[in-house]
């Protein structure tokens, strides 16, 4: 059968990377999860007080560390799920935190970050085989994907899901924090100048407000078997 990639784009917190886990392990596609290396270059710049009092970015200093900052992912034999490694280091848990998530929106929407982050993210599909999930995966680093996939949810279900995943790692957060970060990162998200969050002309959207984890991937299942027998 023809190995195709998938592009799979959409808002914050609606359960992308868990069905692009899920297909990619099924289909024996390597998972890609772009929004980690985005979460990565933020957290060196938490750790490497790149990071102004008002949120901003010292953009002249990250821009000259770029060279420094190596971001890849390795199988975690026993969970065979992909963990994110910043320069060696395994950054999986501290790439999820509430501290990264309120300040990547701004890193993710510089120019020099997703010109690096699309060169690397364009190497790793050139075997096809990949599902990537993300943003700008279906209009900007896979603009020719055989299957594109464009999901949401309400922004309120969203803080949810997020806010019972933080619940159950420990984190103790509040639901209006959560819903207030959503909703902040689809408007930054959506009107930032590059790559800006949108479906794809060609993509399926999906959303999956009220839908079962096993429906959609009942649903995702039969738009690849589409998508490969084309
Ligand atoms: O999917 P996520 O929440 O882990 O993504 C983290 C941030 O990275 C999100 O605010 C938007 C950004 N991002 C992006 O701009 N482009 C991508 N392809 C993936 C994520």
């Amino acid at each position: 059968m023809k190995k195709i990639i998938i592009a799979i784009d959409g808002f914050s917190s609606c359960g992308k990377s868990t069905m692009a886990k899920d297909l990619a392990k099924e289909i024996g596609y390597i998972y890609i999860d772009s929004g980690a290396m985005y979460r990565a270059v933020t957290l060196y710049c938490l750790n490497h007080q790149l990071v102004n009092a008002d949120g901003s970015i010292r953009e002249t200093e990250l821009q000259q560390q770029m060279k420094d900052i190596h971001i890849s992912f390795r199988l975690n034999p026993e969970t065979q799920r992909p963990v994110t490694f910043l320069n060696g280091a395994n950054v999986e848990e501290q790439i999820r935190t509430i501290e990264v998530s309120s300040h990547v929106s701004p890193v993710a929407a510089l120019g020099f970050v997703r010109q690096a982050m699309m060169e690397q993210q364009q190497k790793m599909g050139e075997e096809k085989g990949i599902v990537m999930d993300g943003r700008d995966i279906g209009t900007a680093v896979f603009p020719d994907a055989e299957l594109k996939i464009f999901v949401t949810a309400s922004p309120e279900i969203r803080a949810q899901r997020r806010y019972d995943e933080l619940k159950a790692k420990g984190q103790s957060v509040s639901f209006d924090e959560i819903l207030k970060n959503v909703e902040e990162r689809d408007r930054i998200d959506q009107s930032r100048a590059i790559s800006p969050l949108r479906k794809a002309d060609d993509a399926l959207l999906l959303d999956n407000s009220h839908m079962t984890i096993a429906e959609q991937k009942e649903w995702l299942k039969e738009q690849f078997n589409k998508a490969t027998h084309e």
